[in-house]
């Protein structure tokens, strides 16, 4: 009986092995974090966006503007998709209850920019 043993080795072999596998190396650890690092940091830079260039009137309902987390105002926006809302508020939207001009009135900031106080304005309301 001298087989015994290696298969006692391999044996052991697989579960050494295997129990290592499952676990993420220290590189792709690095590479979720930085992922989630990047995410929260592009809602902190829609926020200030937001903030300066949409709140006077998404915070207020002027003109029917859609309120951040009042989700009776984004229901059937929603539907739509985020790239389509966010396309519209690059362009401006002439809506029935009132006008908002591209990019909020103001054009310095970019399509990015626009795209990402979107992003910060559905976060709010999911
Ligand atoms: C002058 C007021 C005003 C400003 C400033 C403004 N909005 Fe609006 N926004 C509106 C109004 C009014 C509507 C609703 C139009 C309608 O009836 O569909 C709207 C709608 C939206 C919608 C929903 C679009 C859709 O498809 O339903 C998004 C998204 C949006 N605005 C984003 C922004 C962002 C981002 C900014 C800042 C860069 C901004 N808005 C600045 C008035 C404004």
């Amino acid at each position: 009986m001298t087989i015994k043993p290696i298969l006692r080795l391999s044996l052991f072999g697989l579960l050494f092995f295997g129990a290592c596998s499952p676990e993420k190396s220290p590189k792709q650890e690095e590479a979720t974090e930085s992922k989630e690092a990047i995410a929260k940091q592009k809602l902190a830079v829609g926020k200030s966006i937001y903030e300066t260039n949409c709140a006077g009137c998404h915070d207020s309902d002027v003109a029917g503007a859609p309120k951040p987390g009042v989700k009776a105002d984004w229901k059937n926006r929603m539907q739509q998709g985020h790239d389509i809302m966010a396309k519209k508020a690059i362009q401006g939207i002439e809506g029935k209850k009132g006008v908002m001009p591209p990019k909020g009135g103001n054009d310095v900031l970019t399509d990015e920019e626009v795209t990402s106080a979107v992003n910060y304005m559905i976060s709010l309301t999911k």
